[in-house]
């Protein structure tokens, strides 16, 4: 397929401008395209906010989509456009919508669709509202290791000393770990998220060693007053 302009490009993969309205979103890593195209289906029969998918276009390793416009919601909160406030209540809003959609495989009835990267920069604004993107990690399961993993991603910018972010994550944090209140369990799913991110080899040592820091962080936000 003929790829154009590079629109945007993350950790794992490349994205690319391919005409009519739509991206390509090319994996530089070993992942599998297909699967994160059916969750993507998935949610969006459940009308929750995602790019359409064209599975016909779509192979493996490349994963066709409509192309949205508009910055994520990580640039529109540095650049001072949106608040903290306004952030972590899409966020958490966000994470409970997807919440309610059930599992297309599990029997578990408590089993739930999950992000499990669902953070700022992975949610762009565009004229029709916020658009998840990123459903690379996306899989069924307890929808609270979902809302740990997004308090954690934060937890990690907002103890990063060397992170231009430190300051804007701790304010969205607070707000996050408010308006999740009881989903955002400071018990086992924590420890659970602890140990998908310090295995994920996306991530550096330096992130990697904020983890304990950014728990204990979180603990003390979501655990009892
Ligand atoms: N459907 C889309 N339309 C327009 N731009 C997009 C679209 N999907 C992704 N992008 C752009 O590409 C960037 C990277 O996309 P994405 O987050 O899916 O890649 P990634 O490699 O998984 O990122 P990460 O570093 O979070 O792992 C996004 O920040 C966004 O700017
Ligand atoms: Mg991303």
């Amino acid at each position: 397929m003929e790829v154009g302009e590079l629109v945007g490009a993350g950790r794992s993969a490349d994205v690319y401008a391919i005409g009519d309205g739509r991206v390509l979103r090319r994996y530089r890593v070993d992942a599998d395209a297909r699967r994160e195209l059916e969750i993507m289906a998935h949610v969006a029969a459940h009308g929750f906010p995602v790019p359409e998918v064209f599975p016909g276009e779509s192979t493996a390793t490349d994963l066709v989509m409509a192309r949205l416009s508009g910055p994520t919601m990580l640039h529109a909160l540095l650049a001072g456009r949106i608040g903290a406030e306004e952030t972590g209540r899409t966020l958490a809003a966000l994470l409970r919508r997807l919440h309610r959609i059930p599992a297309r495989l599990s029997r578990e009835p408590s089993d739930r669709i999950l992000h499990l990267d669902l953070h700022p920069d992975n949610v762009m604004l565009t004229p029709d509202g916020p658009v998840v993107i990123d459903w690379c990690n996306a899989r069924e399961g307890r929808p609270a290791l979902d809302c740990a993993l997004s308090a954690l991603i934060i937890a990690q910018a907002a103890v990063d000393g060397e992170s231009e972010l430190a300051q804007a994550a701790r304010a969205l944090l607070a707000v996050l770990a408010r308006e999740l209140d009881e989903d955002l369990d400071a018990g086992g799913p924590l420890d659970d998220a602890k140990a998908r991110r310090a295995a994920d080899r996306g991530l550096t040592a330096h992130e990697v060693s904020l983890l304990d820091e950014a728990v204990a962080l979180i603990r003390r936000l979501a655990g009892p007053s």
